[in-house]
């Protein structure tokens, strides 16, 4: 396993996760969000994780998140890119710009400059995982902004996979489906439906754990993963 991750949202769900999975192989961690709070709880059971606050449509603060990191642990080898909103849940014609750029500010933008900050900085062998969605593959009706964000996770991905391989350095996405974390209890209260609603429509007739999409970033993120990358595993 690696040696070192920055882990943003690692505040809940699936970035908590990740910093559970990733802590107990051992990894030093840098954990970030902006709720601190939740920071503090992920970072309590956790032997080597110090946490920041970082908004990561901010670029100053992702870009002091990564000096944080390699200061505190040398160069960098993961990261894993899981803060994100849903924004709004309305068909297409009723969201509005002001939506839009919160959300392209949150999961586009924090990928984009999570990136920009950290390639730079990572050792050879690094390996960034950046969290988007199967609404980064497919439609998703009510969740226009979100579809089309993740949509853009993915070509973020893909790209910078491609102009990173030969400094050794991956870059994949995990697509989750339907996960069980706050995010997802958010969107159907706001869209006045029930979990059940929403497992009807899985195949398996249940929600993922954020357990079950942190064992595939942490996989991503390991040697067992040396040769893939560009990638978008759907869990
Ligand atoms: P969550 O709501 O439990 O966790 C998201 C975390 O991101 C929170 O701790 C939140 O404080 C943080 N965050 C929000 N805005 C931020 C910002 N500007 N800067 C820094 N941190 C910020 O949600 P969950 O489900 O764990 O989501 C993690 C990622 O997984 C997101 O990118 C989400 O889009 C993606 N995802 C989730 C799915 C699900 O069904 N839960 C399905 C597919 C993708």
């Amino acid at each position: 396993m690696p040696r070192s991750a920055l882990i943003t949202g690692a505040a809940s769900g699936i970035g908590r996760a990740t910093a559970q999975a990733l802590g107990a192989a051992g990894v030093a961690l840098v954990l970030t969000d902006i709720d601190e709070g939740g920071l503090a709880e992920t970072a309590s059971g956790l032997a080597h994780a110090r946490t920041l606050r970082c908004d990561v449509s901010v670029e100053d603060d992702v870009q002091a998140a990564v000096a944080f990191a390699v200061e505190a642990f040398g160069p960098l080898d993961v990261l894993v890119q899981s803060a994100g909103i849903e924004g709004p849940v309305a068909p297409l014609v009723q969201q509005t710009a002001d939506e839009w750029a919160r959300v392209f500010g949150v999961n586009v933008m924090g990928t984009f400059f999570g990136l920009r900050h950290a390639l730079p900085v990572m050792a050879r062998g690094g390996s960034v995982v950046n969290v988007a969605s199967i609404a980064g593959l497919n439609a998703f009706p009510l969740h226009a902004a979100y579809a089309a964000s993740k949509h853009a996770v993915v070509g973020i991905t893909r790209t910078a996979a491609v102009e990173s391989a030969r400094a050794g350095i991956r870059v994949n996405a995990v697509c989750p489906g339907f996960t069980d974390t706050p995010m997802v209890e958010d969107g159907l209260r706001k869209a006045g439906q029930t979990v059940a609603d929403l497992t009807r429509l899985i195949p398996a007739r249940r929600l993922g754990t954020p357990a079950e999409v942190a064992a595939a970033i942490a996989y991503l993120c390991s040697d067992a993963a040396a040769y893939i990358t560009g990638q978008t595993l759907v869990v």
